[in-house]
């Protein structure tokens, strides 16, 4: 880390996840639809994500739109699936700029061809670019898990390894998340990343989504490299 004010991450943390909630609270707090909030919580992501870029970290991860979250009303989840789609307009430009390379986490058969063939393109054109940005969308992790159990038995395994389980997954790509920070005060997982989290170190504010600042990001990487990861050694 650099011991100016600005925070330089390494190899130590190479990968972050964002569980990014509290977008209907800090609506609902200033009287507004929650659907307000997402669109706030929206343009917050866009700058986070570049910050983390911008300060070395290798692969992002945000929890977008969860398997259990198509319960919400369906004003919220339309509005979601409009930013969605609207933000993966953006992508390639973005991706120009930033060097952003795109992957979707998530089961994308239930999204309209439209929706998918924009994720599709997104990823393609991108995969040459370094600064990885995983965006789950209608992702559960018990679901990820059983997609890749059902992946394997098709593949007619009759023993499976702790590989065998990470490379069916959808995050096959990358290493698991060094950190996994979720905003909005609640302190769970939501079916986050369960079988990735075996080790990553947890950071829980009461900051709501939308009011995450890149201050926050600084302080939540020296908050990091305060810890001490013995993963089960002395
Ligand atoms: C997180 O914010 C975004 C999604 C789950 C899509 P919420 O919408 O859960 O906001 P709160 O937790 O209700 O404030
Ligand atoms: C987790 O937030 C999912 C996302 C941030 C996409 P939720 O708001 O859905 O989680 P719960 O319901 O509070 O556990
Ligand atoms: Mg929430």
């Amino acid at each position: 880390m650099a011991d100016n004010n600005t925070v330089m991450v390494d190899e130590r943390l190479g990968h972050i996840a964002f569980i990014m909630d509290g977008n209907g609270r800090w609506a609902t707090k200033r009287m507004l639809p929650r659907t307000v909030g997402h669109k706030y919580g929206a343009e917050n992501f866009k700058k986070i994500v570049k910050y983390c870029g911008k300060i070395g970290i290798k692969a992002v991860t945000v929890y977008a739109f969860s398997t259990e979250n198509w319960g919400r009303p369906k004003n919220e989840v339309d509005t979601i699936m409009n930013l969605l789609s609207q933000y993966l307009d953006t992508c390639e430009e973005e991706m120009k700029i930033h060097g952003i390379k795109y992957k979707f986490l998530g089961d994308m058969s239930v999204f309209t061809p439209e929706l998918r063939e924009k994720i599709a393109r997104v990823e393609e054109i991108s995969k040459d670019n370094s600064l990885l940005l995983n965006v789950a969308i209608n992702y559960g992790s018990r679901a990820e898990i059983v997609h890749a159990f059902n992946a394997l038995a098709r593949e007619g395994k009759k023993e499976i390894t702790e590989k065998d389980v990470s490379d069916a997954l959808y995050t096959a790509h990358c290493p698991d998340p060094d950190l996994i920070v979720r905003t909005g005060g609640d302190i769970r997982l939501s079916n986050f990343l369960l079988w990735q989290a075996q080790y990553s170190e947890f950071y829980f504010t009461d900051v709501l989504w939308p009011d995450l600042t890149t201050d926050n990001i600084d302080e939540i990487v020296r908050e990091f490299y305060s810890r001490k990861r013995r993963y089960g050694k002395v």
